[in-house]
This record gives C-alpha cells, structure tokens and sequence, in this order.
C-alpha cells in the first residue's frame, strides 16, 4: 500500500542522462538529502547536478512520517555525558538551525505544504525520571524544553517531556517544490564511481565533488559503513475519524507508539525491528489492536512502513565520506530523523564544499570513532552479519515446499538445495536464492511485507528476487529462480 503522501502527490518527471558530461558537483539520490544538498549548492553558485535511480522521492522520503524536529529520542542527556558539550550543543544548534530554514525557504517560495509549528513530546506510561533528565540537559543546550502530564494522548501517562516550536509538513509536497529549482536526472543508476568519473548505463558524470545521498552509501570499501550501520523498519497506519491530537508524539518505552495529525487524518506509528528479523510478522495487527482499543470509530484508510540507517553512536554520519577521498561526500545514518538530518546535511555538506569547514563539522564527521561509545555496539554489528553469513552457510532448513501454505513464504530444501519460497494465493511458488547481493548473508522472510529482508545491514528483495532497498546494487541471482521456477510448475 503506498503512504498518504505519494496518494496525493505524484513529482513531475525527469529526463534520463544522455552521455558523458562535466560538473562542479554531481549528487547521488533525489531523496530528500541529495535535493537539499543540491539547492544549497547551487545558492552558494555551484552548478550540481542530481543522480536518481528511480524517481525523486521514490526511497525511503516518500514513506516518512514527517515531523521536523530536534527531539531524537532520548539523545541529548547521553551526547552530553558521551561526547561532552561542546558536540552535544552543536547536534543541537544544527537540527534547530535545520527546523528554522524549512520556515525560510517554505516562506520564500510560498510552498503550500502542509507546514504548520507544533510541539514534539516524547512520552512514557511508566516512568518520568529519563525524561525529567533529557529535558534538563535539552534546556542547557538551549532547546525550548519541559517536562509535562498534560498530553492528548488517547491514555494516561506518567510524563511526557515537551520541545515547542518544532514542526510537521508534507514531504513530498516540499520535495516537488525544492525539486524543481535543481538539475535531476532520473532512471540514472550510479554502478561504480572511480575518483572523479561517476559511471551509470547511461553515460560517465566528472564532477569535481562527488556527494554520496542514497539512504545507505552502496561503495563499500572505502567507508565501510557497512560495519557501522544497520536498518531498522518501522510501520504507520493512517486513520480518519480518531480525535485530532495536538503534537507530534514518541513513546520511549517498549513497544512506544508515534502519533501525529495531518489535515484530517492521525498517522500511527509503531512495530520496530531490526531489518531482517520478522518472521514471525504481525506489526501491522499490532498496530490494528492499538486503533481497537484507543480509537474504535476510526476508519484505517492506508498503510505502509519504512527503514533507516541507524549508526554505531546514534549520530548520523555527515561529512566526507573517508579519509582517503577528499572530494567525496555522504549524508547517511539519519536515525529515522531525516528531516532535520537532511537539512543539516545541506547546511554541513555545502560549507564544507564551498568554504572547508563548517561550524557543525566535528560532531557529524563520519571519521569519528569514540571507543567508550560504540565499541559495544561495533562488536554487535560484527556478530550480526556473521550470524547472518554462518546461516546461509550451516544452517539446514527443516521445512520442505509441501509444507509452506499458500500466501506464506520460508526457507526450505527443495531439489538438495537450501532456496527461499514464497506461495501466492493459488499456490503457485516464486523461489529465490538466498544470498544477499550486497555481501552474502542470508535472506529472511518478512510476512508484513511479503518480501525477503537482509538482516546484516537491511537490504531488501521482493517475492521475484527484485531489488527494493539498498544498499545491495542488484537483484537476486535470476538464472537460480528460473531453474526452480520451471521445476516446480512441471511438479505441479
Ligand atoms: C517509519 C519511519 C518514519 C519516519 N518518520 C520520520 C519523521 O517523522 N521525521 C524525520 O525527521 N524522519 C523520519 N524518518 C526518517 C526519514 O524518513 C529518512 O531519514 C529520510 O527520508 C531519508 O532521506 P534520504 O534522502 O537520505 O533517503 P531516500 O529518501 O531513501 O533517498 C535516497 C535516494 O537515493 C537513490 N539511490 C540509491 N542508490 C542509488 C544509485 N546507485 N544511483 C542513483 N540513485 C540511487 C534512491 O533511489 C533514493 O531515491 C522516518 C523513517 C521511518 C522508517
Ligand atoms: S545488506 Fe549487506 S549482506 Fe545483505
């Protein structure tokens, strides 16, 4: 199902490039990152030119649920004592700076999107003492915060801590208008980029600066953002008739849920998991319970869900990309705070084109390494993908095609071989080759999304094998697929 965002706004089209050209600056991805870092370029009178796979907005932007806000979470009170003040209040002054450029450029373009100032509460059923503590240390970083009981949650609460004048709007409605001021090229895949030259099917881009914007960086080595991020997904459904709440709220306990209106409808947000790990499925149901229970004459009119790249640190990865290539960008790791995190990108990455620095450089700067606060989680992130590499490898399924019901998918051995399955209603079956193609691991079924979903570092394929997110480049193997497919519909 698509978001209410794509349902009512659909971005004019673009031209696919046509042979090889020279710029000052060449973006990868028209998400809401690679657009902005491209119109901050060009007013600072660079001439960038944007890459798209797809279409603009068409990844993980169009399935946002859109608050513009500087309160991520439970972060402020853990930055300070992690990472010291000094950073802690640049993360902060750069996300505020972010939700006051929205204003300007909304207001100088007159765009009509839905822009509207609203309080952002992060809230708790159980405690208060965590949010007492992250309001404090929001205030002496200079955010307008508070701790409050009053809310227009549907339920009692034991706290909520307030941020004021934070915003919402409508993605794409944004996107459309910012859209049109840059130079994009759409259906334009980036394969491989070797220093300067960017090469797609379609013709080789020089650019001077190369700014990786693709949700997740797909060149792997340099970088290796692939050992310091993973995805997490989460799920939204939208409602009419549920009473209009006034705020964009998060819970921080278990299971929180996020609640926002826009126009007449409540967005509910919830369902949380590591990309890769839900078989068991049920998010969406989750979510359905909740509606029964707090707004029962309510109608559900779409849903959808999205992922993001969560880093090591919970601190996006801004700035260049790594040491060894000094004219090469990336804008990742947003945290599932995009919104913020793509103006800051365009405000942090264009300085640091045009001027080589920036004043909030040092806290983004993917270079960064803070043993004390990701040492952890590094070593995390390395059991992970080996778990998910040893599967594929040892793991031997015990189910075989016979036992998988129609509009189910699983692993399976079938003809001596380990292969993924998903039957549709009539029971016809589509199998897939388990491995990743980014880098090997071993795929998993995700019921909610009928689709299979990498547990390493989240890439994900749908029931054919095809590609839907990154940061694998290519589908899954086809010569594999046909093999079985014909297989089966002879034994059928
Ligand atoms: C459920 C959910 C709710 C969220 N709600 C909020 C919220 O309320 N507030 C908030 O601040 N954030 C929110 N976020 C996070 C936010 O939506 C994302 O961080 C943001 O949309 C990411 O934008 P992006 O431009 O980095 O990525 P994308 O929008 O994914 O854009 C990347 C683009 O790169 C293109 N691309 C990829 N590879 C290539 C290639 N090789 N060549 C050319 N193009 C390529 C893709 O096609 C895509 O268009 C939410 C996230 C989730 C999961
Ligand atoms: S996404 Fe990296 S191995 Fe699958």
């Amino acid at each position: 199902m698509i978001s209410i965002w794509s349902n009512d706004t659909t971005i004019s089209s673009r031209e696919q490039l046509h042979g090889d050209i020279k710029v000052d600056v060449a973006i990868v991805g028209a998400g809401l990152a690679g657009v902005l870092i491209a119109y901050f370029l060009q007013k600072k009178g660079y001439n960038p030119v944007v890459l798209e796979a797809s279409h603009i907005g068409s990844g993980q932007t169009k399935n946002t649920t859109a608050k513009i806000t500087s309160q991520h979470n439970l972060i402020y009170d853990k930055l300070i004592s992690k990472i010291g003040i000094e950073k802690a209040k640049q993360y902060a002054d750069a996300n505020q700076k972010a939700i006051i450029e929205y204003g300007k450029i909304i207001n100088e373009f007159n765009i009509n999107c839905q822009f509207e100032n609203k309080s952002a509460y992060l809230y708790s059923t159980t405690e208060t003492e965590s949010l007492k503590k992250e309001a404090e240390a929001a205030s002496k970083l200079g955010i307008p915060a508070g701790f409050t009981v009053q809310t227009s949650l549907p339920f009692p609460v034991a706290g909520a801590m307030i941020f004021r004048d934070q915003a919402q709007f409508h993605p794409l409605k944004f996107l459309d208008a910012i859209s049109q001021k840059v130079n994009i090229f759409e259906n334009t895949a980036v394969k491989t980029i070797d220093k300067n030259n960017i090469k797609t099917d379609n013709g080789i881009v020089t650019a001077d600066y190369i700014v990786f914007a693709t949700h997740y960086p797909f060149i792997n080595i340099p970088g290796y953002y692939f050992l310091r991020m993973h995805q997490e997904r989460s799920y939204v459904l939208a409602l009419k008739n549920a009473v209009n709440i006034d705020g964009m709220y998060l819970g921080i306990d278990d299971n929180g849920l996020s609640f926002r209106n826009s126009g007449n409808y409540l967005l509910l947000g919830g369902g949380n998991h590591r990309v890769g790990e839900n078989n068991a499925g049920g998010k969406y149901e989750f979510l359905r319970q909740k509606v029964k229970n707090y707004y029962p004459n309510s109608k559900e009119i779409a849903y959808w869900s999205a992922q993001d790249c969560m880093t090591i640190d919970n601190v996006p990865y801004i700035g260049q990309y790594s040491s060894g290539t000094p004219n090469w960008f990336v804008a990742t790791g947003f945290q599932k705070w995009g919104m913020t995190s793509s103006m800051a990108s365009a405000i942090i990455i264009s300085d640091l084109i045009s001027c080589g620095k920036s004043e909030f450089e040092d806290v983004f700067a993917p270079s960064r390494f803070n043993p004390a606060a990701s040492l952890n989680i590094l070593f995390e992130e390395g059991k992970q993908a080996v778990k998910g590499l040893s599967k594929r490898i040892f793991y031997i399924p015990k189910e075989h095609l016979q036992n998988i019901d129609n509009s189910h998918g699983g692993v399976i051995e079938y003809n001596n071989q380990k292969v993924g399955v998903y039957k549709d209603d009539k029971g016809k079956a589509y199998f897939i080759d388990l491995k990743c193609t980014h880098l090997g691991c071993q795929l998993e079924w995700n019921p909610d999304e009928k689709s299979w979903d990498c547990p390493c570092h989240g890439s994900r394929f749908d029931i054919r094998g095809n590609i839907i997110d990154n940061p694998a480049q290519a589908s899954l193997n086809n010569k594999f697929r046909m093999k079985n497919q014909d297989a089966q519909e002879k034994e059928l």
